[in-house]
């Protein structure tokens, strides 16, 4: 495994391989790895002849106040993780090198980027645009894997590939979660054992919903209030953000669940800010 720090020279190497006809994967994370990256690592090294990592917890998706120098970090672990996994080459850039003093250019997608998370993270998904942005450009990959985890970003770098014709295709995995139903994160690690034992009932509270709506509940506000009502009582340390009912590819907030929706939700527990989500198909 080659560790790659220099932008340039990651761009060097990945022209070559895609001009000689390799396929190309990246995986772009912020480090810290777990079960869910090496998912979409996995499914890069077996779908493609070179695998690419990068590692960068990247500043402009940060806001004021927000846990930037306090990320969690284990650059070692991840290293070795990446080795075992197979990656060609591991793309750690500086700060500085991603981004000039005078940076000026943004990439922004207003539609998807104003409602859920954006509602509490103003700033968040014009910074993940613009990084992944270039750090398409940079590795130039047949193939990007991205997680459900994330579904608001999965969905908004998809249309903004589509409408940049950038030359790759954004796979979207699914959410890999720990036995009890939590979603694996980096931010977990923030967890004190109380807060981590009611965590799980993020989950089950959007399996709730699911259940709700394959019982014949088709109005919104009604799901809604019912899970509502149940974090409430199974998950009191929690404080939620929002719980939105959304079309799975505008992310309108839909009113009735006649077709296909995506429950997302994200709460705030403790030091930890966790998100989920949910696909809905009615019977
Ligand atoms: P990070 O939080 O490190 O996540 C990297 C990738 O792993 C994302 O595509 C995320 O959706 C996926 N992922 C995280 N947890 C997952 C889980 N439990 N199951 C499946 N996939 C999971 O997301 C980011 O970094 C950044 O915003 C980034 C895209 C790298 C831009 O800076």
């Amino acid at each position: 495994m080659e560790i790659v720090t220099n932008p340039y020279d990651l761009q060097t190497r990945a022209s070559e391989w895609r001009c000689s006809g390799l396929r190309t994967a990246l995986v772009p994370t912020m480090g810290y790895l777990h079960e869910g990256h090496l998912t979409l690592i996995d499914h890069g090294r077996k779908n493609a002849d070179r695998l690419m990592v990068s590692l960068f917890v990247n500043p402009t998706q940060f806001g004021p106040g927000e846990d930037l120098d306090t990320y969690p970090r284990d650059a070692e672990r991840d290293e070795a993780l990446a080795r075992e996994h197979g990656v060609d080459v591991l793309f750690t850039p500086t700060r500085d090198s991603m981004y000039a003093p005078d940076h000026a250019t943004w990439v922004e997608v207003p539609s998807l980027a104003a409602g859920l998370c954006g509602v509490s993270r103003p700033t968040f998904f014009r910074g993940v645009a613009t990084v992944v942005t270039k750090l398409l450009i940079l590795a130039m990959p047949n193939i990007a894997m991205f997680g459900e985890k994330d579904y608001q970003q999965l969905t908004l770098i998809k249309r903004m590939v589509r409408d940049l014709m950038l030359p790759t295709e954004i796979v979207g995995m699914p959410i890999v979660r720990e036995a009890d139903g939590l979603a694996l994160s980096s931010r977990n690690a923030y967890l004190t054992e109380a807060e981590r034992a009611q965590a799980p009932q993020l989950y089950k509270g959007l399996a709730a919903a699911q259940d709700v709506v394959a019982g014949g509940e088709r109005d919104i506000a009604a799901v809604r209030q019912y899970v509502e009502s149940y974090y409430a009582k199974n998950l009191p340390l929690g404080e939620l953000d929002y719980l939105e009912f959304v079309d799975p590819e505008s992310l309108v907030p839909m009113t009735r669940a006649d077709g296909p929706c995506r429950v997302a939700v994200a709460l705030r527990l403790g030091k930890a800010r966790l998100i989920d989500n949910l696909r809905i198909d009615p019977p």
